[in-house]
C-alpha cells in the first residue's frame, strides 16, 4: 500500500514533514498556527487568501523535524487554489469553532474534499489528524460540548484538542502531541501505529450516544414507541445500560448518556401503569 512516505535528509535523526490546517472560514485555523509560531494572537480578521505557507523547527525526542505548514483558505471561493496542496500530507489540522454548530458539521465534507483531492494516493492511515475544537474561551456562545466533538474525533481514530488561539490554552500541548505522533508514524513505516488507530470502543457504542443525544423526547431515547408498555421500556432500558455503563464503555460523553438513559426510564415507569 502507498504511504504518504516524509522526505529524509541525509541525517537519519532529522525529517521533513507537511502539514495542512482545514475548516471553514473563521473558525482560527491561522490563529492557531500564529499562536504556535510567533507565540501573539491577532484579534482582526485577515481572512487567509488561497493559502499561506510557513516553515518551523521542532524536536521531537532525538529528531530535529523541519515542519512545512501550509495553512488552508476555508472560503469556498478559494476552492481551485487550496485543491492543489492536498497531496503529500503527514499531519492534518482539522478545525472548528465551539460556537458554531455548522462549522462542527462541515469537518465531514472537509474530509471529503481532501479524499478527493487525494485521489488514488488517499490512504488514510498514512495521515495524523488532529481535530481542533477552538474558541474555547468564549464559553457564553459555545454550542459544540467536548463530549461530541471528542466522540467525532476519536471514534474515527483522530486525536481531539480542545484550544483558544486567543488565550493560548491547549496550543502548545496539541502541536507537541501533533508532532510526536507524526514522528511516531514515521518511524512505523509511514502508518500510525495501531494503538492510535484502536479508540477503546465500539462503532455502535459511538453511533448509540450520538442517537441519544439528538434524540427528541424520552421514548425516542429508549428507541421505543410511543406508549410502549412496562417491559418494552424495561428491555429497551437494560440494553442501553449494558451498551453504555460507564464501567464497560469509554466513549466520550458515554457517562452522560448513562444518565439520560436512567432519567429517561424513570420518567416513563412513572407514567405508565
Ligand atoms: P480563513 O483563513 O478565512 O479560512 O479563516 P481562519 O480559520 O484562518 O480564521 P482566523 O485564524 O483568521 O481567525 C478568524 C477570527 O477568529 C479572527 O478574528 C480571530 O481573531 C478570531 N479567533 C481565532 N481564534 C480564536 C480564539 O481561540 N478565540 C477567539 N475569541 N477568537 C479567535
Ligand atoms: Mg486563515
Amino acid at each position: 500500500m502507498e504511504t504518504n512516505a516524509p522526505k529524509r535528509r541525509d541525517n537519519k535523526k532529522s525529517l521533513r514533514v507537511k502539514v495542512i490546517s482545514l475548516g471553514n472560514a473563521e473558525v482560527g485555523k491561522s490563529c492557531i498556527i500564529k499562536r504556535y509560531c510567533e507565540k501573539r494572537f491577532v484579534p482582526k480578521y485577515l481572512a487567509t487568501i488561497g493559502i499561506d505557507y510557513g516553515v518551523t523547527k521542532v524536536q521531537v525526542r532525538d529528531r530535529e523535524i523541519k515542519v512545512n505548514i501550509f495553512d488552508m483558505a476555508g472560503h469556498p471561493f478559494f476552492y481551485e487554489v487550496r485543491n492543489e496542496f492536498y497531496k503529500d500530507s503527514q499531519g492534518v489540522l482539522l478545525v472548528y469553532d465551539v460556537g458554531l454548530r455548522e462549522s462542527f458539521d462541515a469537518l465531514d465534507s472537509w474530509l471529503g474534499e481532501m479524499k478527493q483531492e487525494m485521489g488514488s494516493q488517499a490512504n488514510m492511515e498514512s495521515i495524523v489528524f488532529i481535530v481542533c475544537a477552538n474558541k474555547v474561551d468564549l464559553t457564553k456562545r459555545r454550542v459544540v460540548d467536548e463530549g461530541e466533538g471528542r466522540l467525532w474525533a476519536e471514534s474515527r481514530g483522530f486525536h481531539y484538542f480542545e484550544t483558544s488561539a486567543q488565550s493560548g490554552e491547549g496550543i502548545n500541548e496539541m502541536f507537541q502531541a501533533f508532532f510526536s505522533s507524526i514522528t511516531d508514524m514515521c518511524e512505523n513505516g509511514g502508518k500510525r501505529p495501531v494503538s492510535e488507530v484502536n479508540v477503546g470502543f465500539t462503532k455502535e457504542q459511538a453511533d448509540t450516544i450520538r442517537r441519544i443525544r439528538s434524540s427528541k423526547d424520552s421514548w425516542d431515547m429508549l428507541g421505543v414507541k410511543p406508549g410502549a408498555t412496562r417491559e418494552e421500556v424495561n428491555k429497551a432500558y437494560r440494553k442501553l445500560a449494558v451498551l453504555l455503563h460507564p464501567d464497560k464503555c469509554v466513549a466520550p460523553g458515554s457517562e452522560d448518556a448513562f444518565k439520560a438513559v436512567v432519567n429517561a426510564r424513570t420518567s416513563l415507569l412513572k407514567n405508565i401503569k
